[in-house]
């Protein structure tokens, strides 16, 4: 029987918050003006990120109430249990252990779940992903012709390709000359013909990643890339038409990652071309896993083991901080305070910093899928509102589409600010630093949210009386501000685990099992039992409810 859950509404922490906030008016331009050591109090130092946690609705007691109700709900305990590999994902049964993955290889004492010793398979695993990265990096691994690979298309779909295809992005100035990796994860076939369009097929590999090796998507996908390859290779001349040919060609061109080697082999890819891992490794956890040899491959073993090194930085500030100074789980806390106390329903994350225009998309998955649930890990209803609903764009972008609700509308949106000292592309105009004016951008945004502007400062501008109203900033939109070095493998690791942690931390205080993902079975089941209508089988249409018969008939007359 698992440990049940504690109800987070019964501690006496949350019937404190919960008192407190109905007597607290926030005032962040009061607060900082009566405590100058406010900024330096609140902020933190999380290896290299620099967290500031000052312009959040929060006073030191509204902190000390948080951390209260982290201790009641016994959140570093779950965490320690989550690291010894006790089986915290309830529903399935399974250990939790993506922080196995990042765990030097000579940590001690060494890590045995289940009677698996975790630390000798990590490390056979990443020696395997980093031998094989070494060769495609260096042309020793050619297909068919001899020539080298060129470009890499991974073949997955949300943790499969969410984690690999951000971190990619992030750290593109780390990506091997003459090296390109593409993502394909659609079913939309649109997504896979666009992506190979002008490849070349003798010097495209294609890694085939699936936890499961079920996934519809990606198997359909994958089916698709091997007949686009055996039709390019034919064509070309470079393969006869035979079964040997057309085998020795996925040989050379197919490798897979996932945890069930025998449907890798089932799917025609050799298992000494596939690299495992284990089921106590979530999806959207995974990035960090084998799931990650496509950015192994274009970054290179010696940046991927910084990447590792950097979510261990994390995984340890987060063993071993007290929950006070604990900055993961402090921002768990304070989404939990913004959603369950202060009616948030969404959380924006904002980085200005183009490489990170995938960031929102990878941490919607990771967010949404472990915190997206209405029972707790032992059946029973949530006893408060859960999730949010994570969102984001790139700074400035997002300054000129979205940020005029944050600044002035009705919802309360917390959001997250995340910037780099220093620029992989320092570029000047005219001699002006362009990061410089691009990150006050960053220090505005976060200063103007907080502390607004009064009608007698919109007044003291000469503002028509009509239209002050229109140009008053409240202020009091929370933020935090995440400042790092540069985007650096290690930087880039310790931004995923923390919120990583964060989103533990928010499981906890709920009660629900943050790694399982049943929510997202209905529709795939449906999809299958609805496929054959969609071809045409008159039995399946009339099994279907009368909007979606009606909708499956409109799409067969526009196709004709
Ligand atoms: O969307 C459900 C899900 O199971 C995710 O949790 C997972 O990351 C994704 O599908 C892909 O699964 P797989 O890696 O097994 O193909």
């Amino acid at each position: 029987m698992p440990t049940p859950p504690i109800d987070p509404t019964t501690t006496s922490a949350w019937q404190d918050l919960s008192e407190h906030e109905s007597t607290l008016t926030p005032d962040l331009r009061g607060w900082f003006a009566e405590d100058p050591g406010r900024a330096q109090r609140l902020t933190h130092q999380l290896g290299d990120l620099t967290v500031d946690l000052s312009k959040n609705l929060v006073t030191d007691e509204t902190l000390a109430l948080l951390v209260r109700l982290g201790e009641e709900v016994q959140l570093a305990d779950r965490y320690q249990a989550m690291i010894r590999g006790e089986h915290i994902n309830v529903t399935e049964d399974r250990a939790v252990l993506h922080t196995a993955l990042r765990r030097p290889a000579d940590a001690e004492p060494p890590l045995v779940v289940d009677g698996q010793d975790v630390d000798a398979d990590v490390q056979r695993v990443l020696g395997e992903v980093f031998a094989f990265a070494e060769k495609v990096r260096s042309g020793e691994w050619t297909g068919v012709t001899g020539e080298r690979v060129r470009t890499v298309v991974n073949i997955g779909i949300g943790g499969s390709d969410l984690g690999p295809v951000m971190v990619y992005e992030a750290l593109e100035p780390y990506v091997q000359d003459g090296l390109e990796v593409r993502f394909v994860s659609n079913i939309d076939p649109t997504d896979l013909a666009q992506k190979t369009a002008d490849l070349d097929p003798t010097t495209t590999l294609f890694i085939v990643a699936s936890k499961t090796f079920t996934t519809l998507e990606t198997l359909t996908n994958a089916r698709l890339a091997r007949t686009w390859l055996w039709e390019g290779l034919l064509a070309g001349g470079h393969i006869a038409d035979t079964d040997a040919d057309r085998q020795g060609a996925v040989a050379q061109h197919f490798v897979a990652v996932s945890t069930a080697l025998d449907k890798v082999a089932d799917f025609g890819i050799d298992p000494t071309n596939a690299f495992g891992f284990w089921d106590w490794v979530g999806g959207r956890y995974s990035v960090d896993s084998a799931i990650g040899t496509s950015l192994a491959i274009a970054i290179g073993p010696d940046a991927f083991g910084e990447l590792l090194a950097g979510f261990h930085t994390v995984d340890e500030h987060t063993r071993t901080t007290p929950l006070a100074q604990n900055v993961p789980f402090l921002m768990g806390l304070l989404n939990v305070w913004y959603v369950n106390f202060l009616g948030a329903h969404t959380h924006a994350v904002l980085p200005y910093a183009q490489q990170l225009h995938r960031f929102a998309a990878y941490l919607q998955q990771l967010t949404m899928e472990s915190n997206g649930k209405s029972v707790r890990w032992d059946g029973t209803p949530v006893t408060t509102a859960t999730g949010e609903v994570f969102w984001g764009e790139p700074g400035t972008n997002g300054q000129h589409a979205f940020y005029q609700l944050i600044h002035q509308g009705t919802r309360l949106i917390p959001a997250d600010f995340i910037a780099v000292a220093n620029p992989a592309y320092p570029l000047t105009d005219g001699g002006t630093d362009v990061h410089g004016l691009f990150l006050a951008n960053f220090f505005a945004q976060t200063k103007a949210l907080a502390f607004g502007k009064t009608a007698e400062e919109v007044r003291a501008e000469g503002t028509a009386e009509a239209i002050v109203p229109a140009r008053v900033f409240s202020g009091n939109r929370p933020t935090t501000s995440i400042l790092a070095p540069a985007l650096t493998p290690a930087v880039v690791g310790q931004l995923v685990a923390l919120y990583e942690h964060i989103t533990f931390a928010q499981g906890v205080v709920w009660g629900i099992d943050s790694f399982d993902q049943w929510g997202v079975e209905l529709g795939k089941k449906l999809a299958m039992e609805i496929a054959p209508a969609v071809e045409g089988d008159a039995a399946a249409l009339a099994a279907q409810d009368p909007s979606t018969q009606a909708l499956i008939r409109r799409y067969l007359e526009l196709r004709g």
